[in-house]
């Protein structure tokens, strides 16, 4: 037997106001973490902090201001210019799950945020490490 869930996650964990507090305790991380920083091209993180509050909003089930704005997201194609490897990747994720938990969301939500970010960062790596010295070709 399943459940059907009625409402959009969106709604369910809270609507826009979720969401914006979310992304702005992530880029917080961000802001203050070297190995990301780094990655940002733009001194100032207020536009791609509005850019992934309105995505996720828009992933979610919420209003698609995003896709009005930016066109369809393409995320890995959008990504291709800054270099995530592996330790981009943990760093982004692990930043992400503490603003993830932050929040006081029902565990199912918090569980399908956390799961969601795990695989997506997972496929936003588009650089290989340099290969060691024990390690030719
Ligand atoms: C894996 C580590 C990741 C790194 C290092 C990374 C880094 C970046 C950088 C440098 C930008 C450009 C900043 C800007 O928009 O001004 C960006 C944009 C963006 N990222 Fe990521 N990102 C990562 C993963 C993700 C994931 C998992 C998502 C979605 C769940 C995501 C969603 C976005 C969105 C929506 C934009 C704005 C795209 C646009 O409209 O131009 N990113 N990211």
């Amino acid at each position: 037997m399943s459940m059907k869930l009625h409402g959009s996650l969106f709604e369910l964990a809270g609507g826009e106001e979720t969401f914006r507090k979310l992304v702005r305790r992530f880029y917080a991380h961000v802001a203050d973490d070297p190995v990301l920083r780094a990655v940002y091209p733009e001194e100032d993180l207020s536009g791609a902090t509005e850019r992934l509050t309105l995505f996720l909003i828009q992933f979610w089930g919420g209003p698609q201001t995003y896709s009005n704005l930016r066109g369809h997201p393409r995320l890995r194609l959008r990504h291709q210019p800054f270099a995530i490897g592996q330790a981009e990747r943990d760093a982004w994720l692990g930043h992400m799950t503490a603003a993830v938990d932050s929040l006081d969301l029902a565990p199912a939500i918090r569980k399908a945020l956390v799961d969601y970010f795990e695989t997506a960062s997972t496929a936003m790596i588009n650089r290989q490490p340099a290969p060691g010295p024990e390690e030719p070709g």
